[in-house]
């Protein structure tokens, strides 16, 4: 397979369809309070460790989520080895909208909202594929790889005021990417990608630069939906080692060489958790006999290389094994191999979409052996995903009952605990802690108290 390099920073300068990053203009007047925002600062209490459970199952907070925090967050999109040739696309979401990632005739990655901007229809209807321009196939409206309006039918039935160039597909003003990871963020004056991930990199590289080649997708995406709010999802990955014990105990019996598990030295573990102002987190272990890993993938690896790569922290701890979340709704497991994202379907339901991500010197063996790993233990019946998926379903089934929402959740584990570690960079805390967790309501908070962009 061919390998692409994207521009690290691919702002779009003359952007024909969202300039200066306001919301498309238009004629209309709308009426005052359609977007009507809630004042939910007093909803979570991240200095005490509780939260309101309606942050979870209300429908007014979860409009305001997709004006304040996917509207102006940078989301996670592709991997750049999706994009080979001008005209690949792939289609996604950010936030409950509908997006095309497309390289255009420059090799540039454009995100493009899929929506045609005569009568709304989607312009493209398949999953991923190759295509030389976007006809909507209602009245068949054209676009380029670029979302601009290149032809129309009947066109000499509008007047002379209609001008195509008034009406391209609206482009998402900002695609950075980081280690083959391409995210996007509506807001043009968003900070950059690799500020917004700050001292999480450190932790990211533990994953994804292993290889001098860097890494590459394999098996496509695969996707399935839970009753859920995205929000214990990416909670969970930011914080939660604590649930590994109970919640996995028959998977972590099955996994261990004796067949009888690992339950007492897993649930000894020493280990990080590392938490930072973006809302960002991520836990590992730190044990030399701490592995989740298949075994081919561990005989592959020359650990002495990676440490000199890396570091010997680096190698201890986020490689071997641990979760993270990069905020709002794209987390990993770097010793799976898998990213996933969280899409928000509505604040009971979400869809998981998961990749697995190789190394690119993996041999096909070894590559073939951690890609089987990944959906043995993670793929959508994978032995530890039916268990997170199942608790996340049981916590939202009755998050909207009157008793139930007016009773604060806890995150007081391992509260006033938060420290600096000259081993390992940003927060950290104990594995076992709910910081990552507070870390990351405290932001959801303060953007959902925050005017975006759009609000000016
Ligand atoms: S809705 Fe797309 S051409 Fe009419
Ligand atoms: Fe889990």
């Amino acid at each position: 397979m061919s390998w692409t390099c994207l521009p690290i920073t691919n702002k779009l300068e003359n952007n024909v369809c969202s300039p200066n990053v306001q919301l498309p203009k238009d004629g209309l007047n709308r009426p005052e309070g359609l977007d009507t925002n809630l004042d939910v600062s007093g909803m979570v209490d991240s200095d005490g460790g509780q939260i309101d459970r309606r942050i979870f199952s209300d429908q007014q907070i979860y409009q305001q989520e997709m004006r304040r925090i996917f509207a102006r967050s940078w989301l996670f999109i592709a991997h750049e080895s999706q994009f080979e040739k001008p005209g690949d696309f792939f289609q996604t979401y950010m936030g409950e909208d509908p997006v095309i990632a497309t390289m255009n005739k420059q090799k540039e990655v454009r995100v493009l909202l899929n929506n045609c901007r005569h009568r709304g229809a989607r312009v493209c209807r398949a999953d991923l594929g190759r295509t030389k321009n976007f006809t909507c196939t209602y009245h068949g409206w054209a676009y380029d790889l670029d979302g601009k309006l290149i032809s129309l039918p009947g066109a000499d039935n509008y007047t002379e005021d209609f001008k195509t160039e008034d009406w391209s597909l609206i482009a998402v003003p900002r695609v950075e990417s980081y280690k083959g990871l391409i995210f996007a963020n509506w807001d043009e004056n968003a900070e950059p990608l690799t500020d917004a991930l700050g001292e999480m990199k450190w932790y990211m590289d533990a994953f994804l630069d292993r290889d001098p080649e860097g890494t590459y997708t394999v098996g496509g995406v695969t996707k399935w939906v839970l009753e859920g709010n995205w929000k214990l999802a990416a909670e969970q990955f930011a914080t939660d080692w604590y649930h590994v014990n109970m919640s996995h105990a028959s998977a972590l019996m099955v996994m261990s060489p004796t067949g009888k598990g690992p339950k007492k030295d897993i649930a000894e573990r020493t280990g990080k958790q590392y938490t930072d102002d973006h809302g960002n987190g991520a836990g590992f272990p730190v044990h030399i006999k701490n592995r989740f890993d298949a075994q081919p993938v561990h005989e592959y690896y020359d650990y002495d290389f990676l440490r000199e790569r890396l570091s010997p922290e680096q190698v201890m701890g986020p490689m071997t094994n641990g979760h993270a979340t990069i905020f709002p709704n794209f987390s990993y497991l770097p010793v799976n191999g898998s990213i996933r994202i969280w899409h928000p379907k509505g604040p009971d339901k979400m869809e998981v979409w998961a990749w697995t991500v190789l190394d690119r010197g993996m041999p096909e063996d070894v590559a073939r052996a951690q890609r089987l790993y990944n959906l043995r233990t993670f793929g959508p019946s994978g032995i530890f995903e039916q268990d997170d998926g199942e608790n996340w379903s049981e916590a939202q089934a009755n998050a909207g009952a009157f008793m139930v929402s007016n009773t604060p959740l806890n995150y007081q584990m391992g509260i006033g605990a938060e420290t600096q570690d000259p081993d390992f960079p940003g927060t950290t805390s104990g594995l076992y802690s709910d910081a990552a967790g507070r870390s990351l309501y405290r932001r959801w908070a303060e953007l959902m108290s925050t005017p975006a962009w759009h609000e000016k």
